[in-house]
């Protein structure tokens, strides 16, 4: 519930979204993400407890967030998740939470997890098809994905998205099957430009399939979209219906039109290092308070530093633009 002042940046953002990281681990290796073997991950005594997220998030209530989206690395490979979901659910001024996903293990837990009082999912899923998903992901595993789909919807989600990260080079011929697939399960599908986020330098401007590109194939083959409302001003997306009717589309372009003016988003990762942009090169340590006995206010103070440094825009478009070190497994998406 916010009692203090809400969480203003110097443009006049109100951070009103907390995006939590909870582990930096996954089961896959999307090459878009992390690297294909060896990768580094942070030893478990450096990983925030669920009771230090739940008391971070808790500050964030008292400063206005609202929504709160649960990520990882993979968030089903941290034991016990659906505690965590329990926790957060009970906080009084949160009236969203949600969790992204890779799907591989929600088969096993979409059960426990709706029961735990988790109402949004988002889920990603690039291709349909065996080989690219391997492509891309560098392990085997479709199967179980769509398996995890269907138990979702099975077990009662009210919102499932799914995520499709666009590749050029690659995805292309993906596009319409993933739409066809998002029509007959009547779910929302959202196509996300390839960020400069992955850990082994492989992105380039010429990789990005751009949210542009993407609906004229889907307008080639289906017809027209048509522009559909925007339930909330800030979400990045801008949605779309067919002439059809079933399913939805969204375009996420984070690069091609970028939407930092209107970005509400604080982010804090596993370790507990918080960030006021996917971006940022500078992070701010809410570990160290948490542990070394940080009053609530000291918390504060810190997000309200780093949410009052945060810069205009990402600038992926300028010369200036610096690659930040941590890959998108270590950021959280
Ligand atoms: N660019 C855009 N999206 C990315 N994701 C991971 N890496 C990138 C990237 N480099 C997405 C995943 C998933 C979410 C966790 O972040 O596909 O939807
Ligand atoms: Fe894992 Fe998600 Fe990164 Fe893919 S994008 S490697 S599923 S954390």
């Amino acid at each position: 519930m916010p009692t203090r002042p809400p969480l203003l940046d110097s443009l006049g953002r109100a951070h009103t979204n907390l995006r939590m990281s909870v582990t930096d681990r996954c089961n896959i290796r999307c090459f878009y993400c992390m690297p294909e073997e060896n990768v580094e991950f942070k030893p478990r005594e450096e990983i925030l407890t669920f009771e230090e997220l739940v008391r971070f998030a808790r500050i964030c209530s008292a400063l206005g967030v609202n929504k709160i989206r649960v990520t990882g690395g993979e968030p089903l490979v941290r034991r016990n998740l659906p505690e965590l979901i329990t926790a957060l659910v009970k906080i009084q001024g949160i009236d969203e939470i949600a969790l992204t996903t890779n799907g591989i293990l929600l088969s096993e837990q979409a059960e426990a997890l709706r029961q735990a009082g988790l109402k949004r999912l988002n889920i990603s899923l690039d291709t349909l098809d065996d080989d690219t998903f391997f492509r891309l992901s560098r392990r085997r595993g479709i199967e179980r994905v769509l398996e995890g789909i269907a138990t979702a919807q099975r077990v009662g989600f009210e919102q499932i998205r799914l995520n499709a990260i666009a590749i050029r080079g690659l995805t292309e011929e993906d596009i319409v099957p993933l739409a066809e697939f998002a029509m007959q399960q009547s779910l929302e599908l959202r196509f996300i430009e390839f960020m400069p986020l992955d850990a082994e330098g492989n992105w380039g401007n010429s990789a990005v399939l751009t949210g542009a590109t993407i609906k004229e194939t889907l307008e080639e083959h289906f017809g027209k979209l048509i522009a559909a409302d925007r339930p909330d001003a800030s979400q990045p997306a801008v949605d779309f219906k067919f002439t059809s009717g079933k399913g939805r589309i969204g375009f996420i372009n984070p690069v091609s039109e970028p939407f930092c003016s209107t970005c509400n988003r604080l982010r804090i990762t596993a370790e507990g290092k918080v960030r006021n942009c996917l971006f940022s090169t500078s992070e701010w340590d809410a570990q160290q308070l948490l542990r070394n006995g940080g009053s609530d206010e000291e918390i504060e103070m810190l997000i309200r530093d780093c949410v009052l440094a945060k810069k205009a825009a990402h600038g992926i478009d300028t010369p200036e633009f610096e690659k930040p070190e941590r890959a998108m497994y270590q950021i959280g998406g």
